[in-house]
């Protein structure tokens, strides 16, 4: 049984396979594998908030024909404690799949091991596999292959979704710059990654400008520091003029206005930024499909 835990969960021809089936779900959505699920229930497991995620994942599984099941972590007895190698042991006798976002990408993978279900990252501190699949797909769309390209990544780099980047920029062949203040560099990194505090350098010729939030999920204990920390740090106009002419910008979104993009750009760019969080839709179908034996 195939999970997706982590980017490199797939080899390149597997994510290229992805993406291809991706665009069929985008180009004929609810024509395609519509009764691929019929019969199944897939259990959504939510420990952090959501809101594409969320809903993409209960959209795209009831047009694939089968029944998402959402359940918050903290309604469930795993909140109060059961393990999750039991969660995993009971579900396994009841659903088809699993889709979770937590904490620790452990118990992602033990969810896995334990019920043999194809399980799904949904974002983990580690990773954001889905989000970054589905930023490839939204740049390809538009602006041809991403491999050879120049992906700068301006904040926080040693947050879940540069991680992916980071796996992705090797998987995809394309040079990735991250931007960070100390502290807050990626805790990994490869030949395709070039790590400097500088956004200038990140963002000069750059083919695709990312940033995510400033503070993610489980670190809002850390506000002050980080909003110090990440001054100079963001998006915007002057950013914006260093980078290639025809530069996508793209963002996971949620934004934060002021903080890692200005307000100007955000709505300058939300046309392919909104396109970028619809896009979770048929990707996250793709992903499902492809674990679930479509080629
Ligand atoms: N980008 C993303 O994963 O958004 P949500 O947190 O709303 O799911
Ligand atoms: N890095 C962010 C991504 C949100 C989609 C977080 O973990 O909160």
């Amino acid at each position: 049984m195939r999970s997706f835990l982590q980017i490199n969960d797939f080899t390149a021809a597997e994510a290229r396979a992805v993406l291809r089936l991706a665009e069929q779900f985008k180009t004929r959505r609810g024509a395609v594998h519509a009764d691929l699920l019929r019969g199944q229930t897939y259990a959504l497991i939510f420990s952090k908030s959501s809101t594409r995620t969320r809903v993409s994942f209960e959209v795209g599984i009831r047009e694939l024909g089968g029944q998402p099941l959402f359940l918050n972590a903290g309604d469930i007895q795993l909140g109060r404690g059961e393990p999750i190698i039991d969660t995993a042991r009971v579900l396994a006798k009841m659903v088809h799949g699993a889709v979770i976002r937590t904490y620790a990408q452990a118990d992602v993978e033990q969810f896995a091991r334990y019920s043999g279900l194809p399980t799904i990252n949904a974002l983990t501190d580690n990773e954001h596999p889905c989000q970054i699949l589905t930023d490839i797909f939204t740049y390809e769309r538009t602006h041809g292959g991403i491999r050879g390209k120049k992906v700068a990544f301006i904040g926080d780099a040693a947050c879940n979704v540069a991680h992916s980047f980071v796996h992705a920029a090797a998987l995809f062949d394309f040079q990735l710059v991250c931007a960070a203040p100390d502290g807050y560099q990626a805790r990994v990194t490869n030949a395709n990654t070039t790590l400097t505090a500088s956004v200038s350098d990140a963002a000069r010729d750059a083919d695709l400008l990312y940033t995510d939030v400033w503070i993610s999920m489980g670190k809002e204990a850390e506000a002050p520091a980080r909003a110090a920390a990440f001054q100079g740090y963001q998006i915007n106009a002057d950013v914006l003029r260093l980078a290639r002419p025809d530069c996508m910008v793209l963002h996971c979104l949620p934004a934060y206005r002021g903080k890692e993009i200005t307000a100007d750009v955000l709505e300058a760019r939300a046309a392919d930024i909104f396109e970028q969080a619809g896009n979770r839709l048929p990707v996250q179908q793709a992903i499902i499909a492809w674990l679930a034996g479509v080629r």
